[in-house]
């Protein structure tokens, strides 16, 4: 199949890449002539496990290539795939001014009998706006289809060539008789669904994990009060076969390029169809106190933030990626410098992001390891659950000369063995912590 993909950023390369390697003839499309400079060149402008070499592979085999152009693009594709961003507006809801951009860009050039999938994340009600642009412009038969993407950054590759589920939202036979062909050899299950059930599916799903960990977050905070250990009432619960073992992470909240904004999305929708406050709205505010509140309470257990210096370990929002949309690191060192604490950054990956988005300041500094950052520190804080850090030996950090606190913000290390380092050890909902 002739396919191009609108949006050449986290999704839109993958998802180039990824359909290229099952031999269909991708172009991958923006207007960022930067970036389409650099994937020429098979310089991916973000860090994601895999894709380098999936890209230098598949422009090599000459299944992919890049354009700015957009006649260049369109004009013989079968299939229009548009993963341009759908950022949250200041209302909350999503805001369609690139998509309805590239549709109107789009629209002259489209090939008869070509569908146009929209694979960004946007609210029910967004295909009609779609089809209203293109059939101003376009003089040939086209059809539309809802494609939302489900996969995670830092296994992008991975979820893309073995995804749990692939869902098509469509109202004719033929759309999904084709989307189904193009995703067989992914040999994985195809939901055929209206439009709407899919945009929902992909708010749902979002929102649903980001309702899981907020949960989970309050049960630590319960923990707290009474000397409970929310680790060993996972353990409890994760029996019932309901509830389950997975997706458990108690922690300082949500973040990345996706949960944060879709669970507004969903909460500014719930209002504008009139379900007003609900689930979505708390989840959201939740969240967004979590990080203030806990670095407080962190401050109070350690005699205050003030003339401290801290490791901040982890930049990115979450590991295997250095991407920093709303990553934790955004809220907790502000905090911190604003408490007059000296901070000393570092991330396997998120360096140079971290040190283009953070205005310089004196009390500020990044270093490119892990015993780097934490010489003569008086606070360690585990922020990110990067192999690296969690495993690191942190015994190598200790200064017998002062007391040092490690502060474990994903439960990821174990706290006896903090303790026998000789810190004083601050987890996530850990009551009596007295393990093995
Ligand atoms: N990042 C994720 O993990 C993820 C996962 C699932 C779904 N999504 C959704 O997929 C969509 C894309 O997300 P992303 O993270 O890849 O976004 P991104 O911001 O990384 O990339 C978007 C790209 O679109 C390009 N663009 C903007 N306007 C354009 C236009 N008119 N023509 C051509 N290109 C244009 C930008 O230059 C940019 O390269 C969003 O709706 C997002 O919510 C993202």
């Amino acid at each position: 199949m002739q396919i191009t993909v609108i949006g050449t950023g986290f999704v839109g390369v993958v998802t180039a890449a990824v359909f290229a390697s099952y031999d269909n003839k991708v172009i991958g499309l923006d207007i960022d002539e930067k970036k389409i400079s650099k994937l020429k060149k098979n310089l991916v402008p973000f860090y994601e496990p895999g894709l380098e070499k999936l890209l230098k592979q598949q422009q090599k085999s000459g299944n992919l290539e890049f354009t700015t152009a957009y006649q260049k693009g369109i004009e013989n594709s079968d299939l229009v795939i548009l993963a341009v961003g759908t950022p949250s507006n200041p209302e909350g809801g999503a805001d369609l001014t690139y998509l309805l951009s590239a549709t109107k860009e789009l629209a002259p050039y489209l090939k008869s009998e070509a569908i146009v999938a929209v694979k960004s994340t946007v609210p029910p009600g967004t295909l009609p706006k779609v089809d209203k642009i293109i059939s101003q412009t376009a003089n040939v038969k086209y059809y539309l289809a809802a494609m939302p993407e489900f996969l995670k950054e830092g296994s992008a590759v991975e979820d893309t060539i073995h995804p749990d589920r692939v869902v098509i939202g469509a109202r004719e036979n033929v759309v999904f008789d084709r989307l189904r062909e193009l995703h067989r050899p992914l040999k994985c299950q195809v939901i055929e669904v209206s439009p709407e059930s899919a945009q929902m599916a992909k708010y749902a799903a979002n929102a649903y994990l980001a309702t899981r960990i907020t949960f989970i977050n309050q049960i630590a905070d319960l923990c707290e009060k009474n000397g409970a250990d929310v680790e060993e009432v996972i353990a409890a619960i994760s029996h019932d076969r309901r509830i389950g073992k997975h997706y458990w992470y108690p922690g300082v909240g949500y973040g990345g390029s996706c949960f944060p904004k879709d669970v507004k999305e969903l909460a500014y929708y719930s209002r504008q169809v009139g379900e007003g406050e609900n689930l979505f709205n708390k989840i959201s505010d939740l969240n967004e106190e979590r990080i203030p509140r806990l670095m407080k309470n962190f401050g109070d257990q350690l005699g205050g933030w003030s003339g401290k210096t801290v490791a901040v370990l982890g930049l990115a929002f979450k590991p295997h990626t250095d991407d920093m949309r709303e990553a934790p690191s955004l809220k907790v060192i502000p905090y911190l410098l604003d408490q007059q604490a000296k901070v000393r950054g570092y991330d396997p990956k998120a360096l140079s992001a971290a040190k283009q988005i953070f205005p310089s300041d004196e009390n500020l500094s990044f270093h490119d390891s892990i015993d780097d950052a934490c010489q003569s520190v008086d606070v360690v804080l585990a922020l990110i659950e990067w192999p690296e850090i969690v495993d690191y030996d942190y015994s190598h950090v200790i200064d017998q000369k002062k007391e040092q606190w490690l502060i474990d913000a994903r439960n990821q290390l174990l706290a006896s063995q903090v303790k026998g380092w000789g810190f004083n050890y601050i987890g996530i909902g850990r009551g009596e912590i007295d393990e093995q």
